[in-house]
Order: structure tokens, then sequence, then C-alpha cells
């Protein structure tokens, strides 16, 4: 199966063209995909046409796969690895998580092992809006100026999930597992404050960081095309979904989300 892998942007991404995620992937294809992700962190599989079960398959090749804490929200036919992302309802009630990542976060940041990565496969798509951001945290945290990177390094994060009841710390900075590449964990969706610290004295410098982390020259948005299958890494990426038209009727944005299993952070 030969394939061609181009970046998106200059900050983040790279599409793969002419790979089909359905079909078994030979050890050599599979090693140039791995390498293709920790190169550019958010890799895009054009024009899949994935049942439930090859999206599970494929994305098992990278490790084991998280249930998400949103029962409600798993695919209806049994799949309990996959979670529904979607607009549509149906007798009135949300078929899946209606209002997705919000706020810039990391998938499963407040577990005790957060997301390897997630991959989310577009099965209907809205006329416009929709469109994902992908922000490089090892750029930003190369790019940090030493007063806010001062103001975490060294010390751990509080991410708090109200659906689990659950807090938990994790260092602010982390090291990527495989590649030792450090980048910036702290989200505002999921970091809630800074161990050891007031709560008032960590929301300045947070809020900075995270002014800083949403720069234009660290973000790629991705614009959804019928087909396309995103996997990003969580351990070096934070990510937000464009819900503007999210009380439009006619906005209709419907996907099957699967999630690799981590390891606790360092
Ligand atoms: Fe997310």
């Amino acid at each position: 199966m030969s394939f061609d892998i181009r970046p998106l942007s200059d900050a983040i991404g790279a599409e793969i063209i002419g790979l089909d995620a359905g079909q078994p992937l030979d050890d050599a294809v599979f090693a140039a995909i791995h390498k293709a992700h920790l190169d550019h962190q958010v890799l895009v599989f054009r024009g899949q046409s994935l049942t439930p079960r090859q999206q599970i398959d494929f994305s098992k090749r990278f490790g084991p796969l998280d249930a998400h804490p949103t029962q409600a929200t798993n695919h209806p036919d049994g799949y309990p690895e996959i979670l529904t992302v979607s607009t549509r309802t149906e007798n009135g009630k949300d078929v899946g998580l209606r209002n997705a990542g919000p706020q810039w976060h990391s998938d499963l940041a407040y577990r005790e092992r957060p997301a390897l990565g997630s991959m989310l496969y577009a099965l209907e798509l809205p006329d416009s809006g929709g469109n994902t951001g992908f922000a490089n945290m090892i750029a930003a945290y190369d790019a940090l100026p030493a007063p806010l990177r001062n103001a975490i390094d060294g010390k751990r994060a509080i991410f708090s999930s109200k659906r689990e009841g659950t807090e938990r710390p994790h260092p602010a900075i982390r090291t990527h597992p495989e590649t030792g590449a450090k980048s910036i964990f702290v989200n505002p969706q999921l970091t809630t404050g800074i161990e050891g610290m007031d709560d008032t004295d960590a929301a300045a410098p947070l809020a900075d960081i995270y002014a800083h982390c949403a720069e234009e020259r660290f973000i790629y948005w991705h614009c959804w095309e019928p087909g396309d299958l995103i996997f990003w890494d969580n351990r070096c990426v934070l990510h937000i979904a464009d819900h503007s038209r999210l009380d439009d009727p006619t906005y209709i944005r419907h996907m099957h989300r699967t999630t690799i299993a981590g390891d606790v952070p360092y």
C-alpha cells in the first residue's frame, strides 16, 4: 500500500492520501504511519469509508482503547469503544455528545492515564462551521516566555472532570514518552489550578499561558471533508471545536470517536 504524506500547515498536521484505514496494515506501513504521527502530531486520513468495527480495528493498532465516561453517547449498536459526537436528535433527544470540546483541551486529561490519542471520523458534515482547531504544544512550550515557563515548570496542575467527579494532578509541562519532547499540558477546559498554589495566584499565569497556546502560529484549523479520519496526539496537542452554529437546527455534524489509552504523564 503506497500513500503520500503532505503537511497541512507550518504549525502542525499532515494529510495522508491514498491509504485505506479499513484494510489491515502490514508492519512497514504501520511503522511509516506511526512515524508520521510522531513527526506531525495530527494526521488527516482522506477519503475513508469505515464501519465502526474497521475504525476500532485501525485504532487498536496504536494501543488499547479507552471507553468514554459518557456511556449514553456510546454507539447504539453495541460498540462501547465508539463515542458518538453529534448534533443529531432523535425523538427530541441528542444521539451523541452535542457540545464536544467547547474550549481548548486534551482528551481525558483528568484520568490517571490521559488518552494517548483520539481518532475522529466524519460521517455527516454541515455546509459551514464545525471546524476543529489543533494547537502544537511542543512549539508553544519552546516559545513560552521565561516568566510563564518559570510559573509552571516542575509544578503539577490539577485536572478535573465534572462528569466523572474526579480531580487529579499531572505535570503542567510533560515529556513525550516516545520522542522526549517537552510540551505544555495545561488547558482551559479541564485544568482547575496548580498544586501548592493559591487559585487566585495561579489564575493570572494560567490565563497568560492559555492566551499564548492559542496564538495562531501554533494552530491548524481543519475544515472537514467527507471521509476524513483525524488522529491526533493528546500528549502534545490541544484541540477545540467551533460550534458557533450549535443552536441552528440545520447544523448537522455527526462523527465517531475512538480513544487510544495513554501512559501516566511525567
Ligand atoms: Fe476532545
